[in-house]
């Protein structure tokens, strides 16, 4: 069941400060995708504007070589380039290695980065690490307001601090390209999944199949989501182009990149643990919730859609495998330098897990580690060299006849469906602000004893402000149903009583009615036939 924000891990963190000098696998890995976004760029050479989405780009730095390219191909013409990620990215940092690069406009460089550090305008976000846009319509109109300055840049870069599997990063169509490195192996939303034995779920030393297939699901999952919003913000025709961490085989012989690290990792905990240096809670703690999937769980989403997922047609999907670029005849200082990039991610998370013994101890264990790690590799460094596996996929979405169009239309409505009930059970009321039509009516019995209905952005303001009572309020949804311009949400409405502990479970069937890409009115009843009924009588 989904719960809000209970798991007892927290969630992807951000990457470090100094992430990109220590991620060159991850830019071999971007590297390979370049070919195909120059030649899709390329395909849509006569449109106006070019929009290029970078997802999960971290702070920007391994996508300064593939902004130059495509500013070059460009030659002038307007190119948008826009860094998505995590709300919580370092976006200070991309934003000033951006300008060092870049310049700015001003300086007559014609490149543009936005939003400013200091913007505080409707849609401007700023979580502490640096100003980013918060909405696929705000990165929009911001990226289209950038080219009305005089003297016109010919590049506009923006900074948008969107979920990947929740929303798409600019409005729905007008993406050309999107293109991924080395973030969609991340599963969001799996705090609170145990992967007992291996830092790694689905690796080797991951025994527990019960606790294999949680994740498997989860990672089946987060894969539709991301695929179905890049579908919806991908223009017909348009590409979306992944570099991601892949195994060469399903378990137990999971195989993927950092195969051998991962290995000796887990032994090193393993006999920490069994040593009495570590407790089994500290051990089990250290997880890194990432599913590196195989091809045939890469390709299934598009052969359960009978060749398609939301409109997105799957074209090629390969694995490669890449040397280890820490490489080094001297053992020890390849040893030094691969244990330096597997800290650049693995810090955050292995300090919160050993702070499990205590805070004065958790720094100590890290440096002893991280040691031992470093020990181990220059003992063997051979088993570490073809350490990286990945894929390469490529998707198209399709260039809509009617049919198509009308496909494409409902994909979009499911995907919307399913990004308003995460918003919702984030409380999340400026993103649902953001979905809803100007004249949204949302008929609810739920936190009220008799039915309310709430009008527009404030509306929903004011529903989660009744609702401060519960402490929890969720909709765990079983099944989002296609029924054109509407969408059946079928599900259990889960709520709990701060104060009062008063527990509510109650069926959930609500019609979602859609209007242009928005939300313009929920009914929500106890029974399907009623819903059913509801959207019947639409008119
Ligand atoms: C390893 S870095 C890769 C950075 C860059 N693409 C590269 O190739 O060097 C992965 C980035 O993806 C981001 N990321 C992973 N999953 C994400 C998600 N669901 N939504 C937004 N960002 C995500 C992480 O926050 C992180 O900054």
């Amino acid at each position: 069941m989904l719960t809000a924000g209970t798991g007892r891990r927290p969630e992807l963190s951000s990457m470090a400060d100094d992430y990109a000098r220590y991620a060159l696998s991850q830019r071999a890995a971007f590297e390979a995708t370049h070919p195909a976004v120059l030649a899709t760029a390329r395909m849509f050479a006569d449109e106006p504007v070019l929009r290029v989405a970078d997802l999960g780009a971290a702070d920007g730095v391994n996508s300064h070589g593939l902004i130059r390219d495509l500013a070059q191909e460009r030659a002038g013409r307007p190119l948008i380039y826009t860094l998505v990620d995590l709300p919580t990215n370092t976006w200070g940092v991309a934003a000033d290695h951006l300008r060092q690069t870049f310049g700015g406009a001003a300086n007559g460089s014609g490149v543009v980065v936005i939003p400013a550090s200091d913007d505080d305008r409707p849609g401007v976000a700023d979580d502490g690490k640096g100003a980013h846009y918060a909405s696929p319509e705000a990165n929009g109109d911001a990226c289209g307001r950038a080219f009305e300055h005089s003297p016109r840049p010919a590049v506009a870069i923006s900074m948008a601090g969107i979920p990947l599997q929740q929303a798409p990063c600019l409005p729905p169509g007008s993406v050309h390209v999107a293109v991924t490195g080395t973030a969609m192996h991340w599963i969001a939303d799996s705090g609170g999944l145990a992967s007992t034995g291996s830092v790694f779920p689905g690796y080797p030393d991951h025994v527990d199949e019960a606790e294999r297939q949680a994740w498997r699901v989860a990672a089946a999952r987060q894969w539709e989501r991301l695929l179905e919003m890049r579908a919806m913000e991908l223009a017909p025709g348009g590409r979306f182009i992944a570099a991601l961490p892949a195994s060469a085989g399903p378990g137990p012989e999971r195989q993927g990149p950092y195969a051998e690290l991962v290995r000796t990792m887990n032994q090193i905990l393993a006999e920490w643990r069994s040593g009495g240096r570590i407790g089994a809670a500290t051990a089990a703690a250290v997880v890194v919730p990432v599913w590196m999937r195989t091809l045939d769980e890469i390709r299934a989403p598009f052969e359960m859609g009978g060749g398609r997922i939301a409109g997105l047609e799957l074209e090629s999907a390969e694995l490669f495998r890449l040397d280890n670029p820490y490489w080094d005849d001297n053992p020890a200082v390849f040893a030094r330098r691969y244990v330096r990039s597997v800290s650049a991610w693995g810090r955050p998370l292995l300090l919160r897990a050993f702070a499990r013994e205590g805070y004065d101890r958790a720094h100590g264990l890290l440096a002893d580690f991280l040691g031992e790690l470093e020990q181990r590799i220059a003992d063997a460094p051979d088993r570490y060299r073809w350490d990286y596996i990945e894929a390469l996929v490529v998707c198209r979405k399709a260039a809509g006849s009617g049919r198509d169009t009308g496909q494409a239309m409902s994909q979009e409505n499911l995907a919307l469906a399913r990004t308003v009930v995460a918003a919702f059970n984030r409380r999340d009321v400026p993103a649902l602000a953001e979905m809803v039509t100007d004249d949204f009516q949302w008929i609810t019995w739920t936190g009220t004893v008799q039915p309310t209905t709430y009008h527009g952005a404030e509306g929903i303001a004011s529903y989660f402000r009744d609702s401060d009572v519960w402490e929890v309020l969720n909709l765990e949804v079983q099944e989002y149903r296609d029924l054109g311009d509407e969408v059946l949400v079928v599900g259990m409405f889960h709520a709990r009583g701060g104060g009062s502990g008063v527990e509510i479970h109650a069926p959930y069937y609500s019609a979602f009615f859609m209007s242009g890409g928005k939300l313009a009115r929920v009914l929500s009843f106890r029974t399907e036939a009623e819903a059913l009924a509801a959207v019947e009588q639409r008119e």
